[in-house]
């Protein structure tokens, strides 16, 4: 359930019209809903609420420091992959003991501004990373708080360019060589031994890859007890899938029941990085079109709606072959047609939308694409010279920009025209 509904046959963002913030801040857009986003956190950390938990939401996936600063008001913590991200959660106020730091290819600066920061836990990926943490923490006076990600080789049978658990992945150390890892690290001046991480994947929507990756985990721990090292955390990685077309994702409760059961009475602390199913179903993108062409002479007429967002906008279509539902925002075009749904770049890979029957829209009329608030604006670039669009808020019946749109000479920022060049 999200607050993008038709009332009267206009999209309303909770209790505004799309179409009214449209025509205040112009086109393209992204739009959050605030309830929608508070619901969707709840009803994955209130899930788990009965035991010792942490939900870190994925900020790669919505990054804004409005949207950061809502979760950090909730209770929620904050799963980083970058110095960048860092520096986003703090300041949006997210606390850094509540803070956890993923990723295969942390530089040396990243790891001192963690430590400098305070955070709650780094997921180690490689023994390479575990030296140079040990170095930097050394050199700090500091004691690194670790947890190493394994890499459980579980097919979590989703699209291959966004599967990390499997062997072949370059994620995490393989589980089956990780115990080497924790007894070297236990000796080591700089780091404490914290936790097991994993993360097998995104956009899942089968419980039993979870489940089995639980497992192997659980074994793994207790392996690791049996050798004296004693661990406080277990982070389960990314949340469930959701639904963009007709997937059908296990709900964040069912999920949960399934962990908790596997759990048993295994007593630690367990932490989420959940991104897409709390905010992917919490934002759309809107988009105004431009122009409607048929091009006749192949073996068929072909239909194109062209809008003035592009694959620079919205990556994911063009990246993975991602479905996103789009609609109108009025709902008085009826008459139906086959069209793709394409942006303003010179690719023929930049498409919203392929061969979807879409109602017959014109020149000036507002599209929503759903399901557009995980790894919509995060992944925007400025292709094409095209400046980034501008991120919106909704509270009720109120809204706020919570990004201004790029503008030309934020474009060409940081640019310079060396003295070697002719002018
Ligand atoms: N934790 C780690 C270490 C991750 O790498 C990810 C996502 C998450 C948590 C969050 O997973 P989620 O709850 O959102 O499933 N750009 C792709 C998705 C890439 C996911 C990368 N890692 C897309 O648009 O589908």
């Amino acid at each position: 359930m999200n607050h993008f509904q038709y009332k009267n046959g206009q999209l309303y963002c909770e209790d505004i019209p799309v179409k009214d913030i449209a025509k205040e801040i112009g086109t393209p857009f992204y739009l959050y809903s605030k309830a929608t986003l508070t619901r969707h956190f709840k009803a994955f950390d209130s899930s788990f609420a009965d035991v010792d938990h942490l939900t870190c939401f994925a900020v790669k996936s919505c990054s804004n420091i409005a949207v950061l600063s809502l979760f950090g008001s909730l209770g929620g913590g904050a799963d980083i992959v970058s110095g960048g991200e860092l520096f986003r959660a703090l300041k949006a106020g997210v606390k850094p003991e509540r803070i956890i730091y993923s990723g295969v290819g942390k530089t040396e600066e990243e790891l001192r501004y963690g430590l400098q920061s305070g955070i709650l836990l780094f997921n180690v990926e490689s023994e390479q990373e575990l030296y140079r943490l040990n170095t930097v923490a050394g050199d700090m006076g500091k004691k690194a708080p670790v947890a190493f990600r394994v890499n459980p080789d579980v097919d979590p049978k989703t699209h291959a360019y966004i599967s990390t658990g499997l062997s072949k992945n370059k994620f995490g150390v393989p589980i089956n060589e990780a115990l080497a890892l924790y007894l070297l690290a236990e000796k080591m001046e700089g780091i404490d031994v914290k936790g097991v991480s994993c993360h097998i994947g995104s956009q899942l929507t089968r419980i039993s890859p979870f489940v089995e990756t639980l497992k192997k985990i659980k074994a793994f721990v207790h392996h690791l007890a049996e050798k004296g090292i004693f661990i406080q955390y277990i982070d389960l990685g990314g949340g469930v899938g959701i639904v963009y077309d007709d997937e059908e994702p296990p709900h964040p409760e069912e999920y949960a029941e399934a962990i908790k059961k596997e759990m048993g009475n295994l007593s630690v602390t367990l932490i989420f990085e959940p991104g897409r199913v709390i905010v992917g179903n919490a934002g759309i993108m809107v988009t105004e079109v431009q122009y409607t062409k048929t091009n006749r002479g192949g073996e068929k007429e072909k239909h194109f709606v062209v809008v003035d967002a592009g694959m620079n906008d919205l990556t994911r279509p063009s990246l993975y072959g991602a479905y996103h539902g789009i609609r109108p925002i009025t709902e008085d075009r009826k008459m139906y047609q086959v069209v793709d749904i394409v942006g303003p770049i010179c690719e023929t890979g930049d498409f919203l939308a392929k061969d979807m029957n879409f109602p017959r829209v014109e020149q000036g009329d507002l599209l929503a694409v759903l399901s557009a608030g995980a790894y919509g604006f995060t992944m925007a670039s400025n292709y094409n010279s095209r400046p980034r669009v501008a991120e919106v808020m909704v509270a009720g019946d109120r809204f706020e920009v919570i990004r201004r749109r790029e503008t030309m000479e934020q474009l060409i920022q940081g640019e310079i025209i060396p003295d070697f060049l002719e002018k």
